[in-house]
């Protein structure tokens, strides 16, 4: 199933069932916050009731036009007064992805996405909120880090994410790995080619815990973002051994995905953000969470089959009311 749902949801009529089909609303309400700013603002009021932090990301990449990374320029500004009118910008980080921001405009790309990276960083920083690059596929991934370097002349607390499942990424680790320097390790969610990333689950695995060690054993801020058992009690052990205190690192999951073990670690001190994506445009999104987990695409169909049958109505499993 793992091989066939990256074809499955490369079909049109499945892609057309995710984004505006029967299924849309089964698996978006599921995964994402709801389509506007108030939604995201609101889904992170809930999180901060159960004790989670959060990180908010505004749905939309692939921006080939500076008008299309304006507008999520936008978007990110009035997240983040809304934010601030609500009282939870404090403390909230926002996680940007530079193709979004323009990073692909012809010529200028790289100019225009840092300088879009850069208006998003300062208004974040006048509520007191913070912001993280997101990783996106190995051909950008040079250019990315050089824009966080970039930005935190100004902006010292910009997140850079780093990806196990790429072959450079232990040696991004030590790079990285310095007092103050927010790093979030995932194990990286594009299908990347053998000449650069490792391809078996186990190799990616084992990555992921080698890069952890290099994080957690230097100063800096790691921040652990999966949901793999294995390798949360992989993090705890590191955690404990290196003696990091709870406000010196931090986990991460996605909105979503493992509600119950994010509760779960928060309960015993940990500090727990949640990705929390919102927008209108959340194919790219819902299609990497079906790849990476095909039961989602099962879960879907079923929950429509009890609707459509007359049952009792299938409850998105949000944080707070669900099973993970
Ligand atoms: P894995 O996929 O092995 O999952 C372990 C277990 O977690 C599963 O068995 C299941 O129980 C549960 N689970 C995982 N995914 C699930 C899902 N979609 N639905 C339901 N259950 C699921 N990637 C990237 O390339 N660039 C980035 O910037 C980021 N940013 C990011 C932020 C945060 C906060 C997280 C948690 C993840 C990312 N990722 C990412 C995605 C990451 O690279 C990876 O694709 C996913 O986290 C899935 O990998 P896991 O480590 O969770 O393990």
């Amino acid at each position: 199933m793992r091989r066939l749902a990256p074809r499955l949801v490369g079909l049109a009529p499945v892609r057309a069932a995710l984004s505006r089909g029967p299924l849309a609303p089964v698996i978006v309400d599921r995964f994402v916050a709801g389509p506007a700013e108030a939604d995201a603002v609101t889904a992170v009021a809930g999180l901060a009731d159960l004790g989670l932090r959060a990180t908010v990301d505004r749905l939309g990449e692939g921006v080939t036009s500076p008008e299309g990374a304006g507008a999520a320029v936008d978007a990110y500004r009035r997240l983040l007064d809304l934010a601030e009118r609500a009282g939870s910008a404090a403390g909230l980080d926002v996680s940007v992805k530079l193709s979004a921001l323009g990073q692909a405009v012809p010529r200028d790309g790289r100019k225009v996405s840092y300088e879009n990276a850069a208006e998003i960083a300062a208004c974040a920083a006048a509520v007191g909120a913070t912001v993280t690059l997101d990783m996106e596929d190995h051909t950008t991934t040079d250019a990315t880090l050089d824009t966080v370097v970039d930005l935190r002349r100004d902006f010292p607390t910009v997140g850079a994410v780093l990806q196990a499942q790429l072959r450079r990424t232990e040696a991004d680790c030590r790079d990285l790995a310095r007092e103050g320097s927010r790093v979030r390790l995932c194990k990286g969610a594009y299908r990347e080619p053998v000449a650069v990333a490792y391809q078996e689950r186990q190799e990616v695995s084992d990555a992921y815990a080698r890069c952890l060690e290099i994080l957690l054993s230097a100063p800096g801020y790691p921040m652990i973002a999966t949901h793999d058992p294995a390798l949360l009690a992989v993090a705890a052990g590191a955690v404990e051994r290196h003696g990091r205190a709870p406000e010196g690192y931090e986990y991460q999951l996605l909105y979503g995905v493992r509600p119950a073990e994010q509760r779960r670690l928060a309960g015993r001190g940990a500090t727990v953000r949640v990705y929390v994506p919102y927008g209108p445009d959340s194919l790219p999104y819902l299609t990497r969470r079906m790849v990476e987990r095909p039961a989602n695409l099962l879960f879907a169909v079923r929950a429509l089959g009890e609707r459509r049958g007359g049952a009792e109505r299938v409850r998105s499993p949000r944080p707070g009311r669900s099973q993970s």
